[in-house]
């Protein structure tokens, strides 16, 4: 009788620092070498002595590796290095058979190859690291929204951003360094779309639940954080039409029905919506957002475990059309939503389902405070 073999498992681990679609798509490339996946979120104390200061917590980094579709399981408090204990654990107690990590040279402080022994032991397997995006260049387009003035004179974009890039083998310039990153440097193409879709449409009887929403940043309480606490004179803003966190708001909305259908919002209605509802001077931080790109959201969107299918590029109103042609049974959206504060002379984007009896508000959970992410970077900065 033939044994079943055993899946292969295997390990990848990181930061995942203010999480983007870079990072899932080094896990997908990770979950294609095995059967099943198993991701080490590095502590804030090893990535404090390796990099400079995280700005998300463990905690919440683990909350976004974990609504990644392609994750089956997460660590805790993993080393920065394999060290030679750390990995007969993950030969025993994890059962690991490679570890992955991107092309990226990724050295120790002292010039060490983070994963030197994984490789000797012939257990090591490399993905291949997305181009054109990277935390500090999140980083520089989340500070383009920022006006300089706000920080204080001391801390030039530039300067935080550097910072921000500490313990990155990469030459700098490539990074947009000197001048921060406006422009998003992803090219989308229809393979992408179709590696991180699940290509499958729903079930005949399936309940479809649809959502919209800017979208902009695995999580939008990076933004929102960013605005908050610069200027109390600067009303919250940007923040995504999310409001708390988007991957919450994803799970209570999956859980409603079969199939997660979810609308993102172009960058020209973000846009216009900013314009609409700011005064002269916020308008020109409009013209920044969103930080990520259209197809960029809708990447990290895809990515995530309880969306079934996303439309690219999404109208501001749900149309009778749109519930019809995508067969909708309820629209939901977050109660924090800052879009939600229409003006009489605005419409109400929600006005067809509500009247169709179809509208459902969910309770955005506040518990995730990713507070002050601005203030973060800057102190962090200061400590160097
Ligand atoms: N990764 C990738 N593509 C990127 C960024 C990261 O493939 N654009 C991969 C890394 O190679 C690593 C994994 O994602 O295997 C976890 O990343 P992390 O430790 O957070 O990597 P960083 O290099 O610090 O990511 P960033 O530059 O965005 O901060």
């Amino acid at each position: 009788r033939r044994r079943r073999k055993k899946p292969v498992r295997v390990y990848m681990d990181g930061c995942f620092d203010m999480m983007h679609y870079g990072h899932c798509n080094a896990l997908r490339q990770a979950r294609m070498l095995g059967d099943q996946l198993v991701v080490g979120v590095i502590s804030d104390e090893e990535i404090k002595v390796n990099k400079g200061p995280p700005v998300t917590s463990l905690r919440d980094r683990m909350l976004m590796v974990g609504a990644v579709k392609w994750v089956d399981e997460v660590i805790p408090d993993a080393p920065y290095a394999i060290t030679e204990e750390f990995m007969n654990k993950l030969f025993t107690k994890y059962d690991i058979d490679y570890v992955i990590h991107g092309d990226d040279p990724c050295v120790l402080p002292d010039g060490r190859d983070a994963y030197a022994l994984a490789k000797k032991a012939g257990r090591y397997k490399q993905i291949k690291r997305t181009e054109g995006v990277s935390s500090t260049d999140i980083v520089g387009r989340m500070l383009l929204c920022v006006r300089e003035r706000s920080l204080g004179g001391r801390h030039s974009p530039s300067s935080l951003q550097r910072q921000f890039s500490r313990g990155h083998n990469q030459k700098l310039d490539d990074l947009g360094f000197r001048t921060p990153t406006r422009i998003s440097h992803f090219l989308p193409t229809s393979r992408r779309i179709v590696q991180f879709s699940n290509g499958k449409g729903p079930g005949p009887d399936a309940r479809i639940v649809y959502i919209d929403g800017a979208f902009d940043l695995f999580h939008a309480g990076h933004v929102e954080a960013l605005e908050l606490d610069h200027s109390a004179a600067i009303p919250t803003v940007c923040s995504s039409v999310m409001g708390a966190n988007p991957r919450e708001i994803l799970r209570l909305a999956r859980e409603l029905g079969d199939f997660l259908l979810v609308g993102i919002h172009t960058d020209e209605t973000i846009r216009f919506l900013k314009l609409l509802k700011l005064l002269s001077y916020l308008a020109i931080q409009g013209a920044h957002r969103p930080i990520m790109n259209l197809h960029e959201r809708s990447l990290s969107v895809l990515a995530c475990r309880y969306v079934d299918e996303v439309i690219i590029g999404a109208p501001w109103e749900v149309s009778k059309d749109m519930i019809t042609t995508f067969n909708i049974s309820l629209v939901v959206h977050g109660t924090i939503a800052e879009n939600m504060n229409f003006r009489k002379e605005e419409t109400d984007p929600y006005a067809i389902p509500m009247a169709m009896g179809i509208y459902k508000q969910l309770t955005s959970p506040l518990d995730i405070t990713t507070s002050t992410i601005i203030r973060r970077i800057v102190s962090n900065h200061e400590a160097y």
